[in-house]
């Protein structure tokens, strides 16, 4: 009950955007947008900065050991809940998911971790920032695949979830690293919500969300068409965040709508939506 509240009181302020977004409509659309792909991950801005370190025992250079291919390697479906908050006096207890792939090579007995998450916290992936200085609104909002040695089986087990889901022989292996490196490379920038035109399973959807449980489900998609065999028994719920909106309409870009005097006023509005959201307690709990 609690954690509706909290809910709608985000969805709210989203859901506003999208509306104004929607009265200006010019050009027919694909739905959803395909997330889109780049040809290289930028530079970080040094403005950006990180509660905790990403991936802080993962190699520097993001790479993943070879395996010989007479290697079995186990895969593991790990879950557990991320974090809970509580807004002001309302108790309020919201379960996030996070989902990651565990790696276990039957030679050497090292195991692995593999997840994908946010540079910065949830919070900056979810919101922007409005700063005095920058005119548009400014974005923190990168995310990569973190591969570590070690499979954390107390954190995963306890709350969550460590299943076994299949076995791979080391050249699958190999050819999903490579993958993995070329996805890390291309699909850079988070996206928290997912924008639907209604709760019906019918719904249309405008835009997937980017996060760690997509990351897991390429991941098993990719190992399927290595010709990987993996099963789960167990039913795996994830968690999204929705919104609900008409049909969104494309208005511009940054440069479109905040460097011509003709849009000022959207873009004041634009700065005015996000500007509440930068001073409440819930998206500063986002990130914690
Ligand atoms: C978000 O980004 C800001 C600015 O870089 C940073 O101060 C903050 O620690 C980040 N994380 C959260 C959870 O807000
Ligand atoms: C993915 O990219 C991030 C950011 O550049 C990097 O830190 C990380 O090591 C990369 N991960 C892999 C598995 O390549
Ligand atoms: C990971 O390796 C450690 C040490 O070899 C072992 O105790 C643990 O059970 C392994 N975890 C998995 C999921 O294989
Ligand atoms: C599991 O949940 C309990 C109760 O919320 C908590 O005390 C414990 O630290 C959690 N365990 C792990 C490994 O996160
Ligand atoms: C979804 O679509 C199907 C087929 O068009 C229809 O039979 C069904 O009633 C729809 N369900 C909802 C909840 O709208
Ligand atoms: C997944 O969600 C369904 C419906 O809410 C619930 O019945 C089921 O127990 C959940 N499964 C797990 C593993 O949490
Ligand atoms: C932004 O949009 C304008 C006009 O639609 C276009 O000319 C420009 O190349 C775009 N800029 C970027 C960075 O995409």
């Amino acid at each position: 009950m609690t954690h509706t509240v909290v809910l709608c009181f985000i969805l709210f302020l989203c859901f506003n955007v999208v509306a104004q977004l929607r009265n200006n409509g010019h050009r027919r659309q694909e739905w959803p947008v395909p997330y889109r792909r780049f040809d290289r991950r930028p530079d970080v801005d040094s403005y950006c900065e990180a509660l905790y370190p990403f991936c802080p025992t993962g190699d520097p250079e993001g790479r993943i050991p070879y395996m010989r291919d007479s290697d079995v390697i186990s895969v593991y479906r790990l879950q557990t809940p991320v974090w809970e908050f509580k807004y002001g006096d309302v108790l309020g207890k919201l379960h996030i998911m996070h989902d990651a792939v565990g790696f276990s090579s039957a030679e050497t007995g090292t195991n692995y971790t593999m997840e994908w998450y946010e540079l910065f916290q949830l919070g900056n992936c979810t919101f922007p920032h409005i700063r005095p200085e920058v005119y548009a609104p400014f974005w923190c909002n990168q995310g990569a695949a973190c591969f570590f040695e070690g499979i954390d089986d107390l954190h995963w087990s306890q709350n969550g979830t460590l299943e076994k889901v299949g076995e791979i022989t080391g050249t699958q292996f190999n050819d999903m690293a490579q993958w993995v490196q070329e996805d890390n490379q291309t699909g850079i920038y988070y996206e928290t919500w997912t924008v639907r035109s209604e709760p019906s399973p019918n719904a249309t959807v405008w835009f997937e969300s980017y996060d760690c449980s997509q990351f897991v489900h390429r991941t098993y998609r990719k190992l399927a068409e290595l010709g990987a065999k993996l099963s789960s028994r167990t039913q795996t719920n994830y968690t999204k965040i929705y919104l609900y909106s008409g049909e969104p309409t494309y208005l511009g870009n940054d440069s479109a709508i905040f460097g011509q005097p003709a849009l000022k006023n959207l873009a004041m509005d634009i700065r005015k939506f996000y500007h509440p959201v930068q001073t409440s307690p819930v998206v500063h709990r986002l990130g914690s």
